[in-house]
């Protein structure tokens, strides 16, 4: 069964159609009004159809509403230029609203019947092995994170994978430096700050001395060529790396379904070269190097084998795809990588194309800089910022602000707070940011209760929450309640509630989880609107009183989703 907008585009389809117009499902588009006074919600299809075959907009909206048979819609208007402004029937929200408190994931579940549905894999986070993870890493991680949510909400089957760094001459040039300068005891100490400063130390010494990077090219060579003792040091940092990351992942709860390296790929890229050279795809190109050719002379030709016969980043990224394709025969792949990368994306795929590796649809989903309003952060040269100092802090800065608020917790649930909402509201400035442009980093922006934050969206949730409490009923009685004699406030919680289907949509087809955050933000404003102006607990009638309530239930449902697909936790009080 259908629900709300999806139910209402249906209508308005079939309608246009009994007018004997020509038209796509795909075409018909339901939206909010600006103000309810104008209907619960509009549709710019008369203008689009008048637009194909000629015609008054306003006369072909007149057409479709003369055509309207529908116990769903109460009323509707031609207006504007040719808008149908449409305004829903009471029972039907009563029972939409229901169903989203009996059990929402049915709910959405039986909403996304018509998508087209399949397997996703995606890759996300991958940071570099003998690397801290800097801040950086955060925006792949929870950009990432959030995606893989939203399309096994809409029903797809997904795997993530983190495709570590963990491969390439950079573990010859770091091999090397252990074994000249380094002291096993005190790496095994403090392992991945060790690392990185022999691995600094090796850049400083090889500028001085350019016999280095030669002796680091041979060591990744012997470890190429499987020398035991360059494995095992190999093996050591990446295990050590790895207990390093899975802190942070830990802290962030996010899980992977697979991690396979670049180093996993190791033994797969043979066949594709030889395949490629087979057909007279991967050629020859400067100094015995092989290359694919572009189709446009102008443009570069993408390298997969370097002169001295060794592979590279690309190669491994080919071979990560053809493995993609035969274990998960994927409909999607979907990598989460930075705006840095889009060059390299492009050849990427040409050269996947060209090798015919996957039929899948193959997205880069790109995101761009971390820009830090602190002038702590932003100044800092040399060294990255690193991750773990971002989540300290902000946990700090959550501790502070709740005993500024003064909320009512002993010790260890002002911890927990801290900690759902420090993590929480990093999360969330990422999300609730549009990806394609650099995301602005603001500590008062990101820990404050008011606007668009994640403790404002939090607090709005466990208030609702302690309403259902006072009234001792739970969710679950509040799905057989009515709605009875409506507010314009609870109304405008109600269209708000009715699109959130719509917006889960748009956020997978888009790839863009700020748009279920700035939906969630924009249902928190109505509903404290709401919460202010209608006493709930003490309404003035039985009927009302359970009215609210089942409004409130809607709306801690739909919160609680969507802060799911966020992967943001909810405290359970505050
Ligand atoms: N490890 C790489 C880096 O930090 C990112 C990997 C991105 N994913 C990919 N399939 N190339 O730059």
């Amino acid at each position: 069964m259908k629900h709300n907008l999806l139910k209402i585009r249906d209508i308005i389809f079939q309608s246009a159609r009994d007018a004997d117009f020509e038209i796509n499902i795909e075409d018909v588009r339901i939206d909010k009004t600006k103000t309810i006074e104008h209907g619960h919600f509009a549709c710019n299809i008369a203008m689009l159809l008048a637009g194909k075959v000629g015609g008054n907009p306003r006369e072909v909206a007149e057409r479709i509403i003369s055509k309207i048979d529908s116990d769903v819609i109460e009323k509707t208007e031609v207006a504007g230029p040719g808008f149908i402004n449409i305004w829903v029937e009471q029972k039907f929200y009563t029972t939409e609203c229901q169903f989203v408190t009996q059990d929402i994931t049915k709910y959405l579940e039986e909403s996304f019947e018509d998508i087209k549905k399949g397997t996703m894999v995606i890759d996300t986070s991958h940071p570099n092995v003998a690397k801290p993870m800097g801040v950086h890493h955060l925006l792949s991680t929870v950009i990432g994170d959030s995606i893989k949510k939203i399309y096994k909400r809409l029903g797809y089957k997904v795997v993530n994978d983190n495709y570590l760094g963990d491969w390439g001459t950079q573990f010859g040039k770091l091999i090397y430096a252990i074994r000249t300068w380094g002291d096993m005891n005190v790496i095994e100490k403090n392992p991945i700050p060790e690392l990185l400063k022999l691995y600094v130390k090796f850049h400083d010494e090889s500028e001085k001395d350019s016999k280095l990077d030669d002796f680091g090219r041979a060591e990744f060579k012997k470890l190429e060529d499987g020398d035991k003792e360059n494995k095992e040091l190999w093996k050591f940092i990446v295990k050590k790396s790895l207990d390093e990351f899975e802190k942070i992942y830990s802290r962030l709860n996010i899980k992977f379904d697979v991690i396979n390296g670049e180093s996993f790929y190791e033994d797969k890229m043979g066949e594709i070269l030889d395949y490629g050279r087979k057909e007279g795809i991967i050629v020859d190109g400067e100094g015995g190097s092989w290359i694919i050719m572009p189709d446009e002379p102008e443009d570069v030709p993408v390298l997969v084998r370097k002169s001295d016969g060794a592979t590279l980043y690309a190669t491994r990224d080919l071979a990560r795809i053809k493995y993609w394709e035969k274990t998960w025969h994927p409909d999607l792949m979907v990598n989460v990588v930075d705006v840095a990368q889009e060059f390299y994306f492009n050849q990427l795929f040409f050269a996947e194309s060209k090798l015919k590796l996957t039929n899948a649809k193959n997205v880069h989903v790109s995101f761009g800089r971390m820009q830090f309003k602190d002038a702590k952060m932003s100044t800092r040269k040399g060294n990255i910022i690193l991750l773990e100092e971002v989540l300290n802090e902000s946990e700090e800065r959550a501790f502070e602000l709740a005993k500024g608020k003064g909320l009512d917790l002993t010790g260890d649930e002002a911890k927990e707070l801290a900690r759902i909402m420090g993590i929480g509201a990093i999360k969330y400035n990422i999300l609730s940011q549009s990806r394609t442009t650099n995301i602005i980093f603001d500590w008062d922006k990101v820990l404050s209760f008011e606007g668009n934050s994640a403790p404002y969206l939090m607090y709005t949730i466990t208030r609702a929450k302690s309403v259902m409490r006072k009234s001792d009923l739970d969710e679950i009685d509040a799905a057989d309640y009515k709605f009875s004699e409506l507010s314009d406030s609870e109304i405008s919680v109600i269209i708000q509630l009715m699109t959130y289907p719509n917006v889960v949509n748009h956020s997978a087809e888009e790839f863009k989880p700020n748009h279920i955050a700035n939906y969630l933000y924009e249902l928190a404003q109505c509903f404290n609107s709401f919460y202010n102006s209608n006493p709930i607990i003490k309404a003035e009638s039985e009927d009302v009183r359970k009215s609210r309530l089942l409004l409130v239930a809607s709306v801690i449902k739909v919160m609680e989703d969507g802060l799911a697909l966020l992967g943001i936790e909810i405290p359970e009080k505050m």
